[in-house]
């Protein structure tokens, strides 16, 4: 191998992305999962300056996908083909994606990985990432659950609603360009909770995302709630239950760092199940919530 260059990913790169991070990922998981191009497409489309892939004489060998939302920078996926890896290919793939964010003013740039991967936590904590807190995949079975009625949700909102609901829960986010992604990537959809003493919104995704494999759970991608209460949270997730169910999915995936440790106890009092953990770790900045709720998975 020689000449190994750092350059923007592009559309014609994903085929090879989605089988390197087949790859890549294999040892952890024990199975080959090929992410659908569409799904890479649309992470793509999400920040497109952020993600990178590592070409060299013998081609593409790895890849990084980055995204913004508003002060928040997330890093992931993160893949190297694993003939190559311990070779300095994923340390400039990092570097790459976390300059572009931090040159393009996120205040906090983070990540998720695996915390019983000594690779990864080794690899993060060597390139200046610090272990911030643990972080949950949660699940309920939706199947024949009676959801109370009465609380509803709409899809129409004002313009700058997600901004200004993100932004009083953490400092700066948006999930604006997450929400439009869904939108026109048709992977998803926002809703915004009416009825709760506080306001929050939904961001929804109903597709897989593995090639050949049928949905079987809404995965939540952001649950933001402008007020940490039980019954504002349990409500909001009735509804995403309720939707679930008219949909067909028979489940619901929630995620969840311990920043937001309360509403992990009353999802699991109200029967979630914990079915993988993670750990956020940042090298900008730190996640901090000034009230509320915010649910989310840094990993694409
Ligand atoms: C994680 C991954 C992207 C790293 O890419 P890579 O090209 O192998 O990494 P690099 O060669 O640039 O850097 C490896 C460095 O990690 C550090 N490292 C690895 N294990 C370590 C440990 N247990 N403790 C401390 N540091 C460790 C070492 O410093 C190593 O460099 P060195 O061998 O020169 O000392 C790659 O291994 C991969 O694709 N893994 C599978 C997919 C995955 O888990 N992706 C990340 C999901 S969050």
């Amino acid at each position: 191998m020689s000449g190994l260059k750092i350059r923007n990913m592009d559309a014609a790169d994903l085929k090879r992305v989605s089988e390197i991070c087949a790859l890549a990922f294999y040892g952890y998981y024990g199975k080959i999962s090929l992410r659908t191009i569409e799904g890479l497409e649309s992470s793509l489309a999400l920040y497109p300056r952020g993600c990178f892939a590592a070409q060299d004489d013998e081609g593409i060998s790895g890849f990084i996908f980055s995204r913004k939302l508003g002060s928040l920078g997330w890093i992931g996926v993160l893949g190297v083909d694993p003939c190559r890896h311990g070779r300095d290919i994923g340390k400039p793939l990092l570097e790459a994606a976390y300059n572009e964010l931090e040159n393009d003013g996120c205040a906090m740039i983070g990540l998720e990985t695996m915390p019983d991967s000594l690779y990864n936590v080794g690899f993060y904590l060597k390139y200046g990432f610090d272990m911030q807190h643990p972080a949950l995949v949660l699940e309920k079975e939706v199947k024949d659950v009676e959801t109370p009625a009465g609380y509803e949700w709409t899809e129409s909102a004002c313009p700058g609603d997600i901004l200004r609901i993100g932004a009083s829960v953490v400092e700066g986010l948006d999930y604006s360009v997450e929400a439009a992604n869904a939108e026109k990537f048709g992977w998803g959809k926002t809703y915004f909770f009416k009825g709760l003493a506080g306001e929050g919104f939904a961001i929804l995704r109903h597709v897989s995302i593995i090639e050949g494999q049928k949905a079987e759970s809404l995965f939540v991608r952001a649950l933001v709630l402008t007020r940490e209460d039980r019954n504002d949270l349990l409500r909001a997730a009735a509804c995403i239950e309720r939707y679930s169910q008219s949909i067909n999915l028979r489940k619901v995936t929630i995620s969840a760092s311990a920043a937001n440790a309360n509403a992990v106890r009353w999802l699991i009092e109200a029967g979630y199940r914990v079915t993988k953990t993670s750990m956020r770790m940042m090298r900008k900045g730190s996640y901090k919530l000034s009230g509320g709720v915010e649910l989310s998975r840094w990993i694409m």
